[in-house]
């Protein structure tokens, strides 16, 4: 069972940032389907894997942001770094062996995700033109 399915609104019509959504959707989807299985070490290991992924695609679109000026930086990198803060602290939550937790953790990445990518994305892209985008 899926998660989610991508669909066209994901896209951002900025390439390089499509192909990073993407891959952390199916790190979503794959996380999803280790909590069904229960797989507590595979759903570590996925949220270790979605951090190290949003950071790196994370800077990658502060730096597209900072490079043309978006006034809206600051704004949104404290959003990136929410989510990251809110991965280590759902990883320590599953340390304490707390297991309420597993499914708030999907419903609460898929949210932040489609509320992400479908808004606060939204922002920059306004603001480049085809010749600006990466
Ligand atoms: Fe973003």
């Amino acid at each position: 069972m899926q998660l989610m399915l991508w669909e066209n609104r994901f896209n951002l019509g900025i390439e390089t940032f499509d192909t990073h959504h993407m891959r952390l959707f199916d790190i979503l989807n794959n996380a999803y389907n280790s909590v069904q299985l229960n797989d507590t070490q595979r759903i570590n290991a996925l949220l270790d894997e979605l951090r190290e992924y949003a950071s790196y695609h994370f800077s990658a679109e502060e730096e597209l942001m900072g490079r043309h000026s978006y006034l809206g930086l600051v704004g949104h990198a404290n959003e990136h770094e929410e989510f990251l803060s809110h991965i280590s602290v759902f990883q320590q939550s599953m340390k304490n062996n707390e297991p309420l937790y597993k499914v708030p953790i999907v419903v609460f990445l898929r949210e932040w995700f489609i509320n992400h990518v479908l808004v606060v994305d939204r922002g920059y892209v306004k603001l480049l033109d085809n010749d600006s985008k990466p």
